[in-house]
């Protein structure tokens, strides 16, 4: 039985084939230093979002960028502000550098970032906000992110963690990058890990203000971004038609699972990336589909690892993977109402 990896949400497809040619070529000079700022790599993102490159900061991953954001840009007496069920990055973050953070505490799948407002005081420095939400899949939208800026002081830094920003097609979803245009403290994520297919070489990048673009590239550790990745993102940025096929399979694929999940009688939240998410009655239930999953070789994330007890998320696979899902989750039901029925 061939195992499935559904737990991290990274790209089915493998590396971009113009990335891993950069790989190949660029592997006979890894005896030498890549160079302290990854300027060819600016230069492309700067130019693909009509930005300058003094907007642009190249890390290894959002992770490096949340760490520095949480570490270089909130004060020890400052407050982080996110939501209950969100990406653990930004709590993980908070804790290794004992900043104060505080969650608010959502109702069903959609951060509300109205919900946010009461919570901002004196204290509060920065606002992390997954779009698409891990692990809910929920957007918030253009009109709410505006709003939100609109009505907090201009020296909370808002952190969009837009991720899963390629397999959005929503459109009410935020122009985010025009906005920053008019509330510098907007600061925006990006990566490669997710549709580009490089999570393993570890690349992603900020769109910010110059100011806080400085703040984050003078604190970044010296060449955190290794050689290899800077040159497979750069052959990645041109690989359109590998990105243009991996978010078309998503959408296919992300409805027919949805449906045929619903169907079966599953609560699956909709999703605007490329995973879903599932909740359960109680832990028992969703021990047992995990374990029904498992025993399938279909690896998915347990959510409790999160501390949400009672729901699963899956990375949507191939079509191979997908189908075997919707199989197996097919067979359970039919099992239990065979059960039922003795
Ligand atoms: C919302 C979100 N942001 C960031 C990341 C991690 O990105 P990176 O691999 O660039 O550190 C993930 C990975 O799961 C994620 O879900």
């Amino acid at each position: 039985m061939e195992l499935v990896k559904l737990i991290s949400n990274e790209n089915p497809f493998g590396p971009p084939p113009k990335a891993l040619e950069a790989i190949r070529k660029y592997a006979q000079s890894v005896n030498y230093y890549p160079k302290f700022v990854p300027q060819t790599l600016k230069e492309k993102l700067a130019a693909k979002y009509h930005v300058s490159p003094e907007n642009i900061t190249v890390s290894a991953g959002s992770y490096e960028l949340i760490n520095l954001i949480t570490r270089f840009l909130v004060n020890r007496d400052e407050e982080i502000l996110t939501f209950d069920n969100t990406f653990i990055a930004y709590s993980y973050s908070a804790k290794r550098n004992s900043r104060k953070y505080s969650t608010v505490q959502m109702t069903g799948p959609e951060c509300n970032l109205n919900d946010l407002i009461p919570l901002c005081g004196d204290k509060t420095k920065a606002i992390f906000i997954a779009n698409p939400n891990n692990p809910t899949g929920t957007i918030v939208t253009h009109n709410s992110l505006q709003k939100l800026l609109k009505e907090i002081s201009s020296h909370i830094l808002v952190v969009v963690d837009e991720a899963y920003f390629e397999y959005v097609t929503d459109e009410s979803y935020p122009n985010s990058v025009q906005i920053q245009k008019d509330y510098p403290n907007l600061v925006i994520l990006r990566t490669f890990s997710k549709i580009y297919g490089l999570a393993g070489i570890r690349i992603g990048y900020g769109i910010a203000s110059r100011e806080i673009s400085e703040v984050l590239e003078k604190n970044r550790l010296l060449r955190s971004v290794n050689a290899l990745a800077e040159k497979a993102a750069e052959a990645a940025l041109d690989d359109v038609e590998y990105i243009e096929q991996s978010a078309a399979h998503n959408d296919r694929e992300r409805a027919i699972l949805y449906e045929e999940l619903s169907r079966l009688g599953y609560n699956v939240n909709p999703s605007q990336a490329n995973f879903l998410y599932f909740s359960f009655p109680d832990n028992e239930r969703k021990a047992k589909v995990y374990r029904h999953l498992s025993d399938h070789g279909l690896l998915v994330c347990d959510m409790e690892f999160f501390g949400k007890k009672n729901a699963l998320r899956i990375t949507i696979g191939n079509s191979d993977a997908n189908h075997r899902v919707i199989q197996c989750l097919g067979k359970l039901v039919s099992r239990e109402k065979t059960a039922e029925a003795v």
